[in-house]
């Protein structure tokens, strides 16, 4: 704690220096408590690369929301805690149906996901009777049901080359993914649904021009949800942007950022990754293209939901087995082709 001048401790101080230490101590315990619960219950917990620091230091596997599913495959723990939010535990469910996955906070839900339903879904598809469905990780069971291929933020360009150049495509739900996926494929017969994050919406082509001007020696890292990135993908086509970009998923970033030579980096997506990569790499410099780029769903989950969830077995998230196995073979699909 910081006291401004050279000022003594008044009561108020102090009273603030009790909250500070009760508070980093109930951080201690739960801390404490998680870590042996989850010995005792036979659980992993998998956090994804923007969860809260306190999350990402409890975790077993930290990363994107596909590469936690595989693990939650691969492990041979009985219980799967997910820290992240709602379909990502929905897909570590239906590529995992036997284990118990749970989600600390089920209010953790998406933005982006929350703008197609299957109904919405349905009409889309009733419009364009022979179009293959491409659905972003980032959406319900029920829309992956409903999708033939699912894809990543880094395979989505591969699976739309591995369709026949001649079946339309209907990509959803996020635009700049989409318009990005339309101009490297140079595709013309996709059509894009106009869902956007509101995390990487409020990313904007101004944003990246200023810090890139201020840091101009640093490597550019953007993620393909960033309201920019089509817009930073033409300035660079123009040469008007004398600067390569880094179009990665939050893995791919934290790759990017071990094998780099750079010694600064900024960084277009959400905030909570910066604490990994400066972690794993404490000689190199990140810096946010917007400090206030925070997805307030992915900080609902703390350490002491996370013990609630161990004690309690709460809240399951448990896909209806019909819609789990056609959302399977969607996610199998791409996992061929990636
Ligand atoms: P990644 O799969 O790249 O981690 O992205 C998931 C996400 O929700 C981005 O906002
Ligand atoms: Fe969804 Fe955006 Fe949050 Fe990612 S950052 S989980 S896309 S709301």
């Amino acid at each position: 704690m910081k006291l401004s001048g050279n000022r003594l401790l008044d009561y108020a101080d102090l009273n603030a220096l009790i909250r500070y230490y009760m508070m980093t101590m109930s951080e201690i315990d739960y801390r404490a408590m998680v870590i042996s619960l989850k010995k005792e219950k036979n659980a992993v917990i998998l956090a994804h690369n923007y969860q809260l620091p306190e999350v990402q230091d409890v975790a077993d596997v930290i990363g994107d929301s596909l590469a936690l599913s595989r693990s939650a495959a691969m492990s041979d723990a009985d219980t799967i805690i997910f820290c992240g939010v709602h379909f990502m535990a929905e897909t570590a469910s239906i590529i995992c149906p036997d284990k118990l996955v749970l989600i600390p906070d089920p209010d953790a839900g998406c933005s982006l996901a929350s703008t197609i339903n299957p109904r919405e879904l349905k009409s889309w598809i009733a419009e364009h009777p022979d179009a293959v469905v491409v659905s972003y990780v980032n959406t319900s069971a029920e829309v992956k049901a409903l999708s033939d291929y699912c894809c990543t933020s880094s395979n989505a360009v591969r699976i739309v080359n591995s369709i026949p150049s001649n079946r339309e495509i209907l990509f959803l739900p996020d635009m700049f993914l989409g318009s990005y996926v339309a101009k490297m494929t140079k595709r013309k017969n996709i059509f894009v649904w106009p869902g956007e994050c509101h995390v990487h919406a409020g990313i904007n082509a101004q944003d990246i021009n200023d810090m890139l001007k201020k840091f101009n020696s640093a490597d550019f890292l953007v993620h393909p949800e960033c309201g920019c990135t089509s817009t930073t993908l033409y300035h660079i086509s123009t040469g008007e942007l004398q600067k390569s970009a880094h179009i990665l998923s939050t893995e791919g970033m934290m790759k990017h950022a071990l094998s780099s030579d750079a010694k600064q980096f900024v960084v277009a997506t959400e905030t909570g990754i910066l604490y990994r990569m400066k972690k794993e790499n404490p000689h190199k410099q990140f810096i946010p293209i917007k400090r206030d780029a925070i997805c307030k769903y992915m900080k609902l989950v703390n350490l002491e939901k996370i013990r609630n969830s161990l004690v309690n077995s709460v809240f399951r998230v448990k896909v209806p087995p019909r819609t789990a196995a056609k959302a399977r073979a969607a996610i199998e699909r791409m996992l061929a082709i990636s």
